[in-house]
């Protein structure tokens, strides 16, 4: 398996796995687990350039990071080169090591403002907003979309400017926006990047278990791994070699860290969402799934993850 340190900029990582951001899911808590289960590189959710320009609480809030985390990362979406040359003025990023900036997100909100996927149909403003970052000394990296529509061979010339504009690493998701997140990830397209570009490129896309990393790993230098992560955070472990974990000891530790970080109607509204993918291929888990709905409070879902779940 090539599972090896990645160099970012001046940035040496113990290894190429990269725990995906993931909007509503990679909060320090979760972010935490994943660094703790070997990951090599972890993301923030996408946090507005905007938002933390206006200093907006609950966004400067998206901004923890947990000591587990060795080299931290903040991922940023906007579309004026000045909100980012704003935000780095501010000092408000200050503590992490590694700016991302979200050039793939296909949300229609998202997109009508020129943010995210948008900048894909935008180069020279793509490549001002990283030009802005790089001043800041820091490697800057940033995650697209194999282009915005089907048929469109962008992503080629795309990464190329991202490059020539001081981008240390670029991460394709190797689906068009139009395909948002079903359909097959074409990954060849992410080999044809990797092969245009002297700085490492990483792959995004349906990296689950053993076989779905193998069959990926000649296309890229590193790997960025969202879902699979989300129903197994020892994915980071397993694919290093590492023994296969229980669920069980892992959904504890990720209730301690909820807990650790965040009031009990947050961390309660969210671990209910991981359900969904902790307990995807389980069976038997109808009556937990709809005692889970009615638990109010941290120490109800404790007590329901104690009694149903001590076997998976
Ligand atoms: C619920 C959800 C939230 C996501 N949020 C982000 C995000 O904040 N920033 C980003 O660059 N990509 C985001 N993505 C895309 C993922 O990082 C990743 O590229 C995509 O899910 C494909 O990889 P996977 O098959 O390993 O999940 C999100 C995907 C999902 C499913």
């Amino acid at each position: 398996m090539s599972i090896k340190q990645l160099k970012i900029g001046n940035i040496t990582l113990k290894n190429n796995l990269i725990a995906a951001p993931l909007a509503g899911y990679t909060d320090v808590a979760f972010r935490r687990l994943c660094a703790e289960c070997g990951a090599g590189l972890t993301v923030t959710e996408m946090i507005s350039a905007k938002g933390l320009c206006y200093k907006n609480r609950q966004t400067l809030e998206m901004l923890r990071t947990s000591e587990s985390e060795v080299v931290t990362c903040v991922q940023l979406f906007g579309s004026d080169p000045a909100d980012f040359d704003k935000v780095l003025s501010l000092g408000v990023l200050d503590k992490f090591d590694i700016f991302d900036v979200n050039m793939g997100c296909p949300v229609n909100k998202v997109v009508k403002n020129g943010e995210g996927s948008a900048l894909l149909n935008s180069p020279a403003k793509a490549a001002a907003i990283v030009a802005t970052l790089a001043r800041s000394g820091k490697p800057v990296t940033v995650k697209i979309r194999s282009g915005f529509y089907e048929g469109q061979d962008i992503a080629v010339p795309f990464a190329k400017a991202l490059e020539d504009a001081g981008a240390a690493l670029v991460t394709v998701h190797a689906r068009t926006t139009a395909q948002k997140y079903g359909g097959l990830a074409d990954y060849e397209i992410v080999g044809k990047v990797r092969d245009a570009l002297e700085i490492p490129v990483a792959l995004s896309g349906d990296i689950t278990d053993e076989a779905s990393f193998e069959e990926r790993e000649p296309y890229a230098d590193a790997f960025m791994i969202g879902r699979g992560a989300l129903a197994n955070p020892s994915i980071f472990s397993l694919l290093q070699g590492g023994e296969p974990q229980k669920k069980y000891p892992l959904i504890k530790k990720h209730l301690e860290y909820l807990n650790e970080y965040f009031d009990s109607r947050y961390a309660v509204s969210t671990v209910r969402k991981f359900f969904a993918y902790y307990l995807k291929g389980e069976r038997g888990m109808k009556t937990f799934k709809n005692e889970i709905n009615s638990a109010d409070t941290l120490e109800k879902v404790n007590c329901l993850v104690d009694e149903y779940l001590r076997d998976i």
